[in-house]
C-alpha cells in the first residue's frame, strides 16, 4: 500500500529507533529526564524563545497555549479552516471556556483589514473579550499553503496595537521554512507563543513542543500536568523528537517536490480539478469531477493507494518521508487509472 493519507503515518526509522533505545531517561515530572531537558533546550535555541515544553500532541500544544493566554469568556480570532476550530474536538470551549471567532481567509490567510473591525472594545463588558489572534502556518485545510511573512508581520502589528496575544499553530512550520528559506527562528520571533509538531513531516512517532517566555512555559507546565500530560521517563520519545529536529527538517523539501510532481499529474487529468496555486508544500487537495470523493478513495484503495477526505468534494494526499519518488509516480499512475 502507498499511504498518502497524512504525514502522520510515518514510522520511526532505524536510526531514530536507535536514538530512542540509547536515550538516557529520568522522571520528567521531577524535571529529571536529561533527554527531555536536552530537547527543550535545543528547541528553545532553534526557535529563539526563552523556553520550550515537550507535550504529547499538537492539539494539547495549541490548547495549553490558548488556555494560558486567556480567561473564560475570552475570544480568539482565527481563520475559518483553522485546525483549532475544526479538528480539536471543541476544546477551546470545553477546556478553557473560551470561544473562537473564525473568519474566512484566502489560502488560509486573514488580513488586518478583516480582523480589526471584529476586535471587541474592551469597554464592552457584555461582550466576549478578544485576547488572541491565531495563525496556522503551513495551513492544513488550505492545502498546506504558506503564510507570507508580510502578512504575519502586518497581523502582528495589529495584535500589538490592541494588546492581543499572537499564537502560531506551527504544526508544519518547518515545511514553511524550507519552502521560503525564512528561518523558523524568524517565524517564531513574531509570535508570543508557538506550537510545533514533531510527529508529522519530521517523522517522530509522537510529540509536539510549545515555546514562549519562561513565565509562559511555567504556567503551561502547570496546565499540562492538570490535563494529565505530565509524563515520566519520556526521554525515549524526546530522543525521537530531538533526532527529528537534528536530521529531518532539511529533507522536507523532497516531500514538496513529490507533492508538486503528483499535483502536476493530477492537473493533467481532465477528470480531476486541482488549484495548483495552493500546492506549496506537502499537502494537496483535488476534486474528482466524475465520481464521488468516497468512491474515488475506495477505488484507489483497491489498487493500492490510500488517500483521505480533505474537505467536502475534495480528496487529500500528503507526501512524507516514508513514501519514495517512485511510489509517488506509481500513485499518479493509479490516479490516472481510477479517474480515466
Ligand atoms: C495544523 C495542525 N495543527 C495541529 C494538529 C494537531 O496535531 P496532533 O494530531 O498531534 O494532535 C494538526 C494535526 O494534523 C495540524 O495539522
Amino acid at each position: 500500500m502507498i499511504d498518502l493519507r497524512s504525514d502522520t503515518v510515518t514510522k520511526p526509522s532505524e536510526a531514530m529507533r536507535k536514538a530512542m533505545y540509547d536515550a538516557e531517561v529520568g522522571d520528567d515530572v521531577f524535571k529529571e529526564d536529561p533527554t527531555v531537558n536536552k530537547l527543550e533546550e535545543y528547541a528553545a535555541e532553534l526557535l529563539g524563545k526563552e523556553a520550550v515544553l515537550f507535550v504529547p500532541s499538537g492539539v494539547m500544544g495549541n490548547q495549553i497555549c490558548l488556555n494560558v493566554l486567556t480567561n473564560p469568556g475570552d475570544e480568539v480570532i482565527c481563520e475559518r479552516d483553522a485546525h483549532i476550530f475544526n479538528y480539536e474536538s471543541g476544546s477551546p470551549a470545553a477546556l478553557s471556556g473560551i470561544q473562537l471567532f473564525p473568519i474566512k481567509g484566502k489560502y488560509g490567510v486573514i488580513t488586518p483589514e478583516q480582523v480589526e473591525p471584529i476586535i471587541r472594545p474592551s469597554s464592552a463588558y457584555y461582550m466576549p473579550q478578544t485576547k488572541v489572534i491565531e495563525v496556522e502556518n503551513t495551513h492544513n485545510r488550505a492545502s498546506g499553503a504558506i503564510w507570507p511573512i508580510e502578512n504575519i508581520v502586518s497581523l502582528k502589528d495589529l495584535a500589538k496595537k490592541y494588546n492581543l496575544f499572537y499564537h502560531l499553530d506551527g504544526a508544519r512550520i518547518w515545511n514553511a521554512s524550507v519552502a521560503t528559506r525564512v528561518s523558523v527562528k524568524e517565524y517564531a520571533s513574531h509570535f508570543d507563543t508557538i506550537s510545533c509538531c514533531l510527529s508529522k513531516g519530521l517523522g517522530a512517532p509522537v510529540g509536539s513542543i510549545i515555546a514562549g517566555t519562561k513565565d509562559f512555559i511555567k504556567k503551561a507546565y502547570r496546565v499540562r500536568k492538570g490535563w494529565g500530560g505530565g509524563m515520566r521517563q519520556v526521554g525515549i520519545l524526546a530522543a525521537a523528537g530531538l533526532y527529528a529536529l537534528q536530521n529531518n527538517t532539511d529533507r522536507l523539501i523532497e516531500d514538496h517536490e513529490k507533492a508538486k510532481f503528483f499535483a502536476e499529474r493530477i492537473n493533467d487529468n481532465p477528470n480531476l480539478k486541482i488549484d495548483m496555486k495552493a500546492v506549496q508544500t506537502n499537502i494537496l487537495l483535488f476534486h474528482p469531477k466524475t465520481i464521488s470523493v468516497e468512491n474515488g478513495i475506495k477505488k484507489c484503495k483497491e489498487k493500492g493507494l490510500l488517500l483521505s477526505v480533505g474537505k467536502i468534494d475534495l480528496i487529500r494526499a500528503v507526501t512524507h518521508l516514508d513514501v519514495s519518488f517512485d511510489e509517488v509516480k506509481k500513485a499518479a499512475d493509479i490516479i490516472d487509472d481510477v479517474f480515466k
